[in-house]
């Protein structure tokens, strides 16, 4: 067992954010049995439980977290079943993202390339159904193993069970459940899934008609080093909103309002971009058009600033932002678009360590 107890652990150097204040309690989880002991210890002492994972989608409170911050670093790569056609791989909670694609890359297992280059831990990728260029997790989960803290034992959610939505899932903002691993379902003989535009131009400048796997994954991470921060450099939590999935209804909604505070350049704009990213049963509008066109890039409070080059990402500069300063910031972001767009932004990290009173004074429109 390893049951390594810390107290007032700073939780800015385990963020990718860069910033925040410390867990009151924090442990290290390298197996269930770790978790399982840690779960306890909190019960008994009637404190708080936070997982984390990477780091790499969350706020951090100034104050910190009153309770137990549980780190989960569970390992493993392990093929579950291969035949011909597919693979069942066995990833751990904690497995660096990054790693098990380059992994799967490496060995010639589609399904994931797309997902190339995303910070974080597999446990993180699956709370929060995260995706890019046209994949989500959710299109390779098998299931996943839990810890159910409710009955005390591990479970297996099959994909379907997961409710995996937009960035979303059963298992966020869900105390019950902690993610064990994933079983993900690669194939052998893949086909390239390229449909969004940067991916399109980025082959067709290199004259590539059939990409290979590793050229995807290649072309991947040129394409998100050219546009997201790295975040040992500059600190962001990615995305820092999600985009926008309209009805048709909230669509014209949308589109009176652009007609009625901007030109017929940027109406026009609107009308080509409704088309240009293919969602089922929605119109997608990317929200970093929208704080474009409202001219929030390069937008600041305190060291907190919109990134010039893709406005969705909110920076740390030089490390000296406050939480406070991030989300001063996102109140000014959201009351903008408001009032310009009739768009209430949703935001994508997770909120950790904030009282609900502050989040609706830093939500209110
Ligand atoms: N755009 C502008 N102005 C800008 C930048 C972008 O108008 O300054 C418009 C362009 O039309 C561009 C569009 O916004 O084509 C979309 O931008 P991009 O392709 O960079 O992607 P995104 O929609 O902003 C989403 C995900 C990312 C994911 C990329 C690629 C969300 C919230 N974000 O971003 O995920 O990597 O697509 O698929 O869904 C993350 O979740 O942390 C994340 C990085």
């Amino acid at each position: 067992m390893n049951f390594n107890l810390e107290e007032n652990v700073p939780l800015k150097n385990l963020t990718t954010f860069h910033l925040g204040g410390p867990a009151r309690y924090f442990v290290v989880a390298e197996n269930l049995e770790d978790l399982k002991s840690s779960v306890s210890w909190a019960k008994e002492k009637e404190v708080p439980v936070f997982v984390l994972g990477g780091g790499s989608n969350l706020v951090v409170s100034d104050i910190g977290f009153p309770g137990l911050v549980i780190q989960v670093k569970i390992a493993g790569l392990e093929i579950l079943h291969e035949d011909e056609e597919q693979v069942l791989l066995k990833v751990g909670a904690g497995v660096r993202w990054d790693e098990v694609v380059d992994h799967a890359v490496a060995c010639g297992w589609w399904g994931i390339e797309n997902m190339s280059l995303i910070y974080g831990t597999l446990g993180g990728i699956i709370v929060q159904n995260a995706g890019a260029y046209g994949t989500e997790i959710a299109s390779v989960v098998n299931h996943v193993e839990i810890y159910d803290r409710e009955v005390g034992e591990a479970k297996e959610f099959f994909a379907d069970d997961c409710h995996f939505g937009y960035r979303s899932s059963l298992f966020q903002n869900n105390e019950r459940y902690l993610i064990i691993a994933a079983v993900l379902e690669l194939k052998k003989n893949g086909t390239p899934n390229i449909k969004y535009p940067d991916v399109i131009k980025y082959f067709a400048e290199k004259n590539i008609t059939v990409p290979s796997l590793s050229d995807i994954r290649t072309a991947i991470v040129s394409i998100r080093q050219n546009k997201l921060p790295d975040p040992e450099v500059l600190g962001s939590a990615g995305s820092f909103f999600k985009n926008l999935l309209l009805t048709p209804e909230e669509y014209q909604n949308l589109k009176e309002k652009i007609t009625a505070n901007f030109n017929a350049e940027t109406v026009a704009q609107l009308e080509g971009i409704k088309n240009k990213f293919p969602v089922v049963g929605a119109i997608k509008i990317p929200t970093a058009w929208i704080l474009d066109v409202c001219g929030l890039k390069g937008e600041r409070v305190g060291a907190a600033v919109v990134y010039e080059k893709q406005p969705i990402i909110l920076t740390n500069q030089d490390n000296a932002a406050t939480a406070d300063d991030i989300m001063n910031l996102v109140k000014k972001i959201r009351q903008t678009v408001f009032a310009k767009t009739g768009v209430k932004l949703e935001m994508e990290p997770e909120l950790v360590g904030f009282g609900q009173k502050e989040i609706d004074g830093y939500f209110r429109l």
